[in-house]
């Protein structure tokens, strides 16, 4: 797919390493000759960042070009997002010639932080095509994108531009109705206004108050909003009860919302020489890589919260879904014969290196138990599945042959050994290019988590893990089984 981008800034960027990376190419029409280095260097960051957040493997990179004209960037484009400064007169400009030249069918979205898509459909042709894809800085990592269509704007277009969106793993969010600023931003600017205040009247530096956020409420907003902290916050009793507790707090002075302190040469230098000492001499590339690092850390820290993640964690699962599982059970016996049953795959990530450069050996542990889950679910076991009982894991045993580093492709077999109505004894085998790795063995006990007690696994969970190990009977079994620490080993 092809796509146009109006304006390659710190928003156009974004979106441009978002599409390039996702496989599309990206023509960008920029004024600015420095646009094509500052673009290069965003996604630079971009392939960094991702190499360290996905475990799956992108497409091929698109084309990145860099066009000399609104028509030559919007040529044979299936979605132009413009991105340029925040300028009505400008977007209209723009807006105005891509739709002159686009087919009626390629959708127009501006990344506009809060100008209203009616004041950008006067005048368009075709303003049914035109609806705000309002972004977040660093648009590659940052999965929020809110959809606010103007009043001419069609609900087909809304729904293409949010499906287009989700395809690129962002969450969007299709506001009810244009109003200036859209939702995130009438947030963020009611928080700016009091810090702007808090700097001017000496309370607090400008590295203080980023501190009274990124220690405190910037963390529960990452997986829960403002509602849902408070519900919480009101205990027991819950909202109601938050409410007259902090209700009247509301009609004392504890903001200035509805006023804004003059910017005056004395403000903005208190808060420019305040903000350099913070960055302590850092370059803005170094304080993006650190910003990356620190949002990718959050992603995955939500992803792991829960199965199949939480919050932004969920939306970067989706996107970085695993390889499905490739589970063998009875209408393929004669490759279960040959082969182990149920392997995953995975590619070593940065975040996995020790300090020497490989993979730390938690992480061996990490793969095998993943993938003996994976095939737990597969046979219809798991934490959800079986009604208030699951395998628990009772021992384990790694054996470690290879390092392994970061990029490499692992793959995760499992296999079971033996087992009866409580008890489930399992073989992983993770190799590199069918080079062992490391194995593992684990036994499980089936436990009914009501009790706590260990107890038969369901009739359907047995009956298909006898199925399973009925077609590894024949295999041999593999060295090391049964192994304890120290005794002499045997590659094989
Ligand atoms: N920076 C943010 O955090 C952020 C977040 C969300 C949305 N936005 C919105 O995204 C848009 C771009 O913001 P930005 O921060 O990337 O600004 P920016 O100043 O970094 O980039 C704007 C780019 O537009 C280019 N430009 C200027 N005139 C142009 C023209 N006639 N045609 C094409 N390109 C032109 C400039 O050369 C520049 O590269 C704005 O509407 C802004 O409100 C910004």
């Amino acid at each position: 797919m092809i796509v146009g981008l109006l304006g390659g800034g710190v928003i156009g960027a974004g979106w441009a390493a978002r599409w390039v990376l996702n496989g599309h190419d990206v023509q960008i029409f920029d004024p600015d000759p420095e646009a094509p280095r500052k673009v290069n260097e965003v996604l630079t960051q971009a392939r960094r960042a991702y190499a360290k957040l996905l475990t799956r493997d992108l497409p091929p990179e698109g084309a990145l070009t860099f066009a000399p004209s609104v028509a030559t960037a919007v040529e044979g484009a299936v979605f132009v997002q413009e991105s340029a400064p925040e300028r009505l007169d400008v977007k209209q400009m723009l807006l105005g010639r891509a739709d002159e030249v686009a087919d009626p069918s390629v959708i127009l979205a501006s990344s506009t932080s809060g100008l209203l898509p009616s004041a950008m459909q006067a005048g368009l042709r075709h303003p049914e095509r035109l609806v705000v894809g309002h972004p977040f800085n660093p648009v590659y990592l940052l999965p929020l994108v809110e959809v606010c269509p103007g009043p001419a704007t069609t609900m087909q277009v809304v729904n293409d531009t949010a499906a287009i969106y989700s395809s690129l793993g962002m969450h969007p969010l299709t506001l009810r109705k244009e109003i200036d600023g859209f939702v995130a931003d009438r947030l963020l600017e009611a928080l700016w206004r009091e810090a702007l205040w808090l700097v001017n009247d000496g309370v607090a530096t400008t590295s203080e108050i980023d501190d009274a956020i990124r220690f405190g409420a910037g963390l529960r907003w990452s997986f829960m909003g403002t509602f849902l902290v408070y519900r919480i916050a009101g205990g027991e009793s819950g909202m109601r009860h938050f409410m007259a507790q902090f209700g009247p707090a509301l009609q004392w002075p504890w903001t200035k919302l509805t006023d804004v302190p003059e910017l005056t040469d004395d403000l903005l230098d208190t808060i420019v020489s305040q903000s350099d000492e913070q960055a302590s001499g850092r370059s803005i590339r170094e304080l993006e890589a650190l910003r990356d690092d620190c949002i990718v850390a959050v992603l995955q820290g939500l992803r792991a919260a829960r199965p199949g993640g939480y919050a932004a964690g969920a939306t970067l699962d989706q996107f970085d879904h695993h390889a499905p599982v490739d589970v063998i059970v009875d209408d393929d016996a004669d490759r279960a014969l040959r082969s182990p049953l149920s392997t995953m795959q995975r590619r070593v990530t940065a975040d996995w290196l020790d300090y020497n450069g490989h993979v730390n050996d938690s992480r061996y542990m990490q793969l095998s138990s993943e993938a003996t889950d994976e095939f737990l679910r597969s046979i219809g076991s798991g934490d959800a599945g079986e009604g208030g009982g699951s395998y628990f894991t009772a021992e384990s045993h790694l054996a470690y042959y290879l390092q392994a580093f970061e990029g490499d492709e692992l793959t995760v077999e499992v296999r079971v050994l033996d087992h009866d109505p409580k008890r489930l004894r399992i073989w992983t085998d993770i190799t590199r290019n069918d080079e062992l790795v490391a194995t593992a063995e684990h036994m499980l006990l089936h436990v009914d988590r009501a009790t706590g007690r260990v107890s038969s696994a369901p009739r359907p969970v047995l009956d298909m893990l006898g199925v399973v190990s009925a077609a590894h009977e024949s295999l041999p079994m593999p060295h090391g089984a049964g192994r304890s620490i120290g005794q002499p080993r045997t590659k094989r």
